[in-house]
């Protein structure tokens, strides 16, 4: 045994299977302490069982707490084997609570048969024959188990027991990118056992798990590999394997090579920035192949996946089951210590969520741009930019104002840093994805649509140092209060906040994912790229309302900045610096606030030249009119 994280064994089936057998046996090879549940009833419950009467959840409830409360005590020492029957999927919730990644199971399983044949030859058991039916009957089968069938010899099952848990990992990492090694050290450091592996490329990639084990400490206990079949088979059935490799069809490629070793209720989890819909079509495909997929967003860069990061998975909830302790284990936590991790819905909803996540980001990262540059132009040097921000933080605060705060004050020889970086902004394709994906559901995320051009426009910067050339414009001095700035750099953030989350509603109604908007607003309130005392509000402030606009206090907010918002617009346009976020900000509020809008005449001109109808405001019933215009 190399393993120092201690371990509860549950050896757990129904009666008769032969649980203290093993487990006695498992005791005398390792020389760990064992404890048979059976001897923790209470008087009442070996009452009721030697007259034939089954227990119920109630009688059951205390004896399982009991037994939870010596394998916690337990690991605190050592390592032990538990029998106990530990038959129904809540019966193990509560043996386990608190312990989750320390717990093993191994279903000693049998056909009734069998087990009644057992059972006829046993003395001195109080567990009358007549009771092992409504044994079989509330079995519910373990999909984290290691199953074992009784036929094999005890010595035999001892063998599995030993090959199977105490010489394999518990979770298996796939691609040692930053990302990758990031997360397998961070899941290393919360006593997970992991096996890593990274592709072999003969002279290009060589080693790579195996020296990066050795470069840190929290890895001594890690599993290093770079054959995938050896890697699969080091880890623990049902297995755990996150992909940690590029989004596209690498995915597809790493999944194909890996199915020839994987068995039945395995479980692939991907962590990349995958498209929801690819997510979905794999879910789909591995089903039929009984192996789980759980497409997971992971937002915080290198030092959140090393740090905690925030974690949206999703996809079957049974499979995520299997990977929650591990993912809660790993990801950030909020104010109140709970786990920036939660199960999203079903099939894409988590990377649709992530890329969501992403398209907020964009706006938040532009707007942060566009404030630069006006205060830039106002005459700040990007020391006295961050002076200013610095102050804004009581107010505003977030980790992408944080790390602008450094970058403006990164100084690169005598000047700063910031002044000599290339004013052209890439993109890996998330922004593009949630402007298609907002367009098709027909919401208008316009901030994030602009975020995303406004990085398309950069890009043209030979074009753009063209027409600097060939038109005159009117850029010249001029003021702009900070306060005014930071007001409206409140405000637009929270209507990029709103649609981000209008489209969240709009997909979960579209796609069946019953969202729950609050929680995804928990799990974005740390770890991620978009965590801010802004996400804290919110998380309270969608328990009660889907549209955060509706919401009495951001109502009064709105009412107090929308002034400040206006003016920093139009000022800003009037020297012709291009302010895109904000102004769509201005656009989308002046639109949504008002019960008037100039559609009308959009439907007029409809009915004009494509007879595509109408309906009237004097007429309530819906009818749609045409008139020969
Ligand atoms: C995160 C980030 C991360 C990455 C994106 C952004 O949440 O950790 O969003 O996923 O920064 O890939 O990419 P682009 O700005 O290059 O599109």
């Amino acid at each position: 045994m190399y393993r120092k994280k201690p371990l509860v064994v549950f050896i757990m089936g129904v009666s008769g299977v032969g649980k203290s057998t093993i487990g006695k046996l498992l005791s005398d090879k390792y020389n760990l302490p064992y404890f048979d549940g059976d001897d923790y009833h209470p008087e009442s419950n070996i009452k009721k069982m030697s007259q034939g009467i089954s227990l119920n959840d109630e009688d059951r409830y205390g004896w399982l707490c009991t037994l939870n409360e010596l394998a916690k005590d337990q690991i605190k020492k050592n390592s032990c084997i538990i029998a106990c029957s530990a038959l129904k999927e809540k019966y193990r919730d509560l043996l386990s609570e608190g312990i989750k990644t320390n717990v093993k199971w191994v279903l000693l399983d049998g056909s009734f048969d069998k087990v009644l044949n057992r059972m006829k030859k046993r003395r001195a058991h109080y567990m009358p024959v007549s009771l092992l039916e409504s044994q079989f009957e509330t079995l519910e089968y373990p999909i984290d188990a290691l199953k074992i069938n009784i036929e094999s010899t005890p010595k035999e099952i001892v063998k599995i027991i030993n090959d199977e848990i105490f010489k394999k990992s518990e979770f298996g990492l796939i691609g040692l990118g930053v990302m990758g090694k990031s997360l397998s050290r961070n899941l290393a450091s919360k006593g997970i056992i992991v096996s890593i592996f990274n592709r072999h490329l003969h002279g290009i990639e060589e080693n790579i798990a195996i020296d990066f084990k050795n470069e840190f400490t929290e890895l001594n206990d890690a599993l290093a590999f770079d054959d995938l079949g050896s890697f699969v088979n080091s880890i623990q059935k049902p297995r755990k394997i996150m992909l940690m490799v590029n989004a596209g069809k690498t995915v597809d490629v790493v999944v194909d090579k890996l199915l020839p070793y994987l068995s039945d209720d395995d479980v692939i989890i991907d962590g990349g920035n995958s498209h929801f819909k690819d997510t979905r079509r794999r879910i789909e495909f591995l089903r039929t192949k009984t192996i789980n997929f759980i497409g997971s967003g992971v937002s915080g860069g290198e030092e959140g996946a090393l740090k905690g990061p925030s974690i949206m998975p999703g996809g079957d909830q049974i499979a995520y089951k299997l990977v929650q302790p591990y993912l809660e284990a790993i990801a950030a936590k909020d104010k109140n210590n709970f786990p920036c991790c939660a199960y999203i819905g079903e099939y894409g909803s988590g990377h649709f969520v992530k890329m969501v996540h992403n398209g907020i980001e964009y706006a938040e990262m532009q707007l942060l741009a566009e404030v630069y540059f006006i205060l830039k132009y106002v005459g700040n040097n990007p020391s006295e930019i961050a002076d200013i921000l610095e102050g804004w933080k009581s107010k505003a605060n977030s980790y992408l104002l944080e790390i602008t705060i450094d970058i403006l004050r990164k100084k690169d020889g005598k000047g700063w840093l910031i002044d000599d970086i290339l004013d052209k902004a890439g993109n890996k394709g998330t922004g593009n994805w949630t402007t298609v994906e907002t367009a098709k559901l027909g919401i208008p995320s316009t901030m994030i649509a602009s975020a995303l051009f406004a990085r398309y426009v950069s890009s043209f910067k030979e074009e753009r140092i063209k027409m600097d050339e060939l038109y005159n414009r009117r850029v010249k001095a001029f003021n702009m209060d900070t306060n005014d700035l930071l007001e409206a750099y409140e405000l637009a953030r929270i209507v990029n906040h709103h649609q981000g989350f209008k489209m969240l509603l709009e997909a979960s109604k579209s796609y069946r994912w019953e969202l729950n908007l609050s929680k995804i607003a928990r799990i974005w309130t740390n770890g991620c790229i978009i965590r801010s005392s802004l996400l804290e509000e919110l998380s309270v402030v969608l328990r009660e309302t889907d549209n955060i606009l509706y919401d009495q206090n951001i109502r009064n907010r709105i009412n107090e900045l929308k002034l400040q918002l206006d003016s920093v617009v139009s000022k800003s346009i009037l020297v012709e610096i291009a302010i895109p976020c904000f102004s769509e900000a201005v656009n989308f509020l002046n639109g949504y606030m008002n019960s008037d809008s100039s559609a009308n005449l959009i439907q007029a001109q409809r009915d004009y030249f494509g007879a595509h109808t109408y309906q009237k405001k004097s007429d309530d019933s819906g009818k749609y009119y045409h008139t020969k215009w």
